[in-house]
């Protein structure tokens, strides 16, 4: 994809469904009793991962454009898969999945693409181990892996040292099935989506501040899910309205759950012109039209404690901060590294191709701002969060920006370039 300079955006868009609702919504509809529908569902890549692997253990899943309609198997009606489930690039599937897979009477082999073979499994493998599962992984810790017929679980009280909505959201899964009432504490509140549609969907699930538990459930019931836009894909045109002169992007229908919305503090703090219009709920999820302004932004901290409510928005904010006066700082960000690139690395290395002033530290990023970006050959390593920010920095940048492996913006926002186009014309 090759991006030019360009002066300003005027725009309204909607942006695509929420990645995260997206999966549970399809996961939790599988094993419901009746049929489920799920409105405006993410017709992406990874979700069309999650989508298949039901499909393979016998759900019956009918898909038009805006619908998913599903006659859910009940907790205990998966098949066994005549094939081994493919996961492409998608840790959501690959992790969620195996909570559920774990409680099955059945073995299961999952394996993914090149990216998704390096990321590592045994946050999930070690708990669900101490739940009773069998288990075996290339290095006790990559794809392929393989997935016993379960003995039965028994419940755990797991502390977790990870903030990972994946691996605490597979440990819930696994609990539906589990002798007992299951628990997870997690150093840092990690995205909510799982305990959100849980409830919905009937379990008996409990809240208490970092600590999620969960007991043995019968049955789910078929709920009607509309899954909201993703702020992680919003993301993007937020860098872009803030980082461009004389612009205005209004973003509808963005969910703003509040453990995803790290990135509007982090943009207030840089001084963001950003409103909030038509603040509702849909779907047991906060959703509000978004308004973004040109902005003159300055340098932030961001630590540690607040990562897990903005994991997936760094490379915009990185973006937001090479155009920011003074310096930011990133850290505790040590899980980029192991998402579906090494996201630090990748920011580092092909902002700094573009002129931007950036260090990588071991787990962070050192901006110093405002540099002027300037258009080259820059790379996406297949990974579509760095594909957009680089078409982003593109719309800014002297010359032509071409951006290598552009297509993976599939995995999340398949029209990313077709708005994109919309907005610059
Ligand atoms: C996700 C959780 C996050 C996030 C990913 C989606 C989810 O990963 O980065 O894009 O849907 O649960 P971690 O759980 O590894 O932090």
């Amino acid at each position: 994809m090759k991006i030019n300079k360009i002066s300003k955006i005027i725009a309204e868009i909607k942006v695509p469904a929420d990645k995260s609702i997206t999966h549970r919504a399809i996961m939790l509809s599988c094993l419901a009793n009746g049929t489920s529908a799920v409105n405006n569902y993410l017709h992406s890549d990874d979700c069309l991962m999650t989508m298949n692997a039901f499909k393979a253990m016998g759900v019956d899943i009918v898909q038009t454009s805006s619908r998913l309609t599903i006659k859910g198997a009940g907790l205990n009606g998966l098949k066994k898969s005549p094939h081994s489930i493919y996961a492409g690039n998608s840790g959501t599937t690959t992790r969620l999945i195996s909570g559920i897979l774990a409680g099955q009477k059945f073995t299961t082999v999952i394996n993914g693409d090149e990216s998704l073979s390096k990321r590592p499994m045994k946050r999930v493998i070690e708990p669900l181990r101490l739940m009773n599962a069998d288990i075996t992984a290339d290095k006790d810790n990559f794809l392929p892996m393989t997935i016993k017929e379960t003995q039965g679980l028994k419940a755990i009280d797991y502390i977790s040292n990870v903030a990972s909505a994946q691996v605490k959201s597979c440990i819930l899964l696994a609990g539906l099935y589990a002798d007992g009432i299951t628990s997870v504490t997690e150093p840092e509140k990690s995205r909510d989506h799982s305990e959100r549609m849980l409830k919905a969907f009937g379990a008996d699930i409990v809240e208490d501040n970092l600590k999620v538990s969960i007991k043995k459930c019968d049955r789910l019931f078929a709920q009607e899910v509309n899954v909201p836009s993703d702020i992680s894909s919003a993301a993007f045109f937020i860098a872009a309205g803030l980082i461009l002169k004389n612009s205005r992007i209004k973003i509808l229908g963005v969910n703003i759950n509040p453990t995803r919305d790290g990135i509007i503090e982090i943009i207030k703090n840089m001084g963001a012109n950003i409103k909030f219009e038509n603040i509702r709920n849909v779907s047991g999820e906060e959703v509000a039209d978004i308004e973004i302004s040109s902005s003159d932004l300055c340098g932030v901290n961001i630590d540690g404690k607040i990562m897990p409510r903005l994991v997936d928005e760094i490379p915009a904010i990185a973006l937001c901060a090479t155009q920011a006066e003074g310096t930011t700082v990133i850290s505790g960000a040590k899980e980029l590294r192991v998402k579906e690139s090494d996201r630090l690395s990748a920011i580092a290395t092909q902002l700094k191709k573009m002129g931007a002033d950036i260090k990588e530290t071991e787990d962070g990023l050192i901006i110093r701002g405002k540099t002027k970006l300037t258009g080259c050959r820059v790379d996406s390593f297949k990974d579509h969060r760095i594909a957009m920010m680089l078409s982003v920095a593109g719309l800014i940048a002297e010359g032509t920006t071409e951006i290598i492996d552009s297509s993976c913006v599939n995995i999340s926002f398949s029209n990313f370039y077709d708005i994109l186009k919309q907005v610059c014309s």
